[in-house]
């Protein structure tokens, strides 16, 4: 077990993250939607863990999240959140939850908290501003999903780079701004180029959170399965830290430790 350090609260809240970013600290976070997996990972140290729509691909066997229903949602972050205690608990509101307006979105959200979420993540940026601020209005913290979407994986023609050229790259910062300033108190940047992603974590006040998306965002984030090796996927953006199952305690710390130490991600994981 790597050594604790004073700064490691008992239970991570949402300040705990924005004081991170304001210490220049690197926090992880890892997906889970099962009991094991987040014992583990709270044992490793991870300080933040996503119940992801991706659940719907890499549990439930879809080809997108954009199958992961609500009730797929609420089953696992009840799963994950009976299990643990010191990680922040974030559940994604599904494809089609939170899109046709904000009430929906808040009960929807309210039912995500029932069951043991602390938070809500969903995708968009200046389009769901309206929506965020509602959710924040109505006590449900709110992450924000910028670059490569998932559940617009249909629009987006495919896995892709989000941001690369100018244009791509305002928006996106305009988008990361809108969703500030409704009330979201992070980000999660997708395959986005390394240098926008760190301009976007300059000027933030609200710490953001990496996958594909280089060194220098506040915090990374990655589907556990492609973590530790399960899952066989080889995305350029990440490390494998394991072979599996024996090996899942070990690789989950050893994750942690890298993204703490910031000796991962590089720039070979990273896009130019
Ligand atoms: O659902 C998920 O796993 C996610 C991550 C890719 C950030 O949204």
């Amino acid at each position: 077990m790597p050594a604790e350090r004073s700064h490691r609260p008992a239970k991570v809240r949402l300040r705990h993250l924005q004081e991170a970013k304001e210490a220049g600290r690197t926090f992880s976070m890892l997906t889970s939607y099962d009991a094991l997996s987040a014992q583990v990972f709270e044992e490793a140290g991870i300080d933040v863990l996503l119940v992801g729509d991706s659940a719907g691909t890499t549990v439930l066997g879809y080809d997108s999240t954009v199958h992961t229903t609500h009730q797929d949602m609420l089953t696992f972050t009840g799963a994950v959140s009976r299990a643990v205690r010191r990680p922040l608990v974030v559940a994604d509101l599904a494809f089609g939850t939170y899109q046709v307006d904000a009430a929906e979105a808040v009960r929807h959200g309210v039912e995500l908290l029932r069951a043991g979420a602390e938070a809500v993540k969903l995708e968009g940026g200046a389009a769901r501003a309206d929506t965020v601020r509602a959710l924040v209005d109505a006590g449900i913290p709110v992450m924000g999903h910028l670059g490569f979407t998932p559940q617009s994986v249909n629009a987006l023609s495919g896995h892709r780079v989000q941001g690369r050229d100018h244009a791509a790259a305002d928006s996106l910062a305009e988008d990361a701004q809108a969703l500030q300033e409704a009330g979201a108190f992070a980000v999660v940047l997708e395959l986005v180029p390394s240098e926008v992603a760190g301009r976007i974590t300059e000027f933030l006040e609200i710490p953001t959170i990496g996958i594909g998306a280089g060194p220098d965002c506040d915090g990374q984030v990655l589907v556990w399965q492609d973590m530790a090796g399960l899952s066989g996927f080889e995305g350029r953006f990440v490390r494998r830290f394991a072979d599996l199952r024996g090996e899942l305690l070990r690789a989950a710390s050893d994750y942690r430790t890298a993204v703490e130490s910031r000796e991962y991600p590089t720039a070979e994981h990273s896009f130019e």
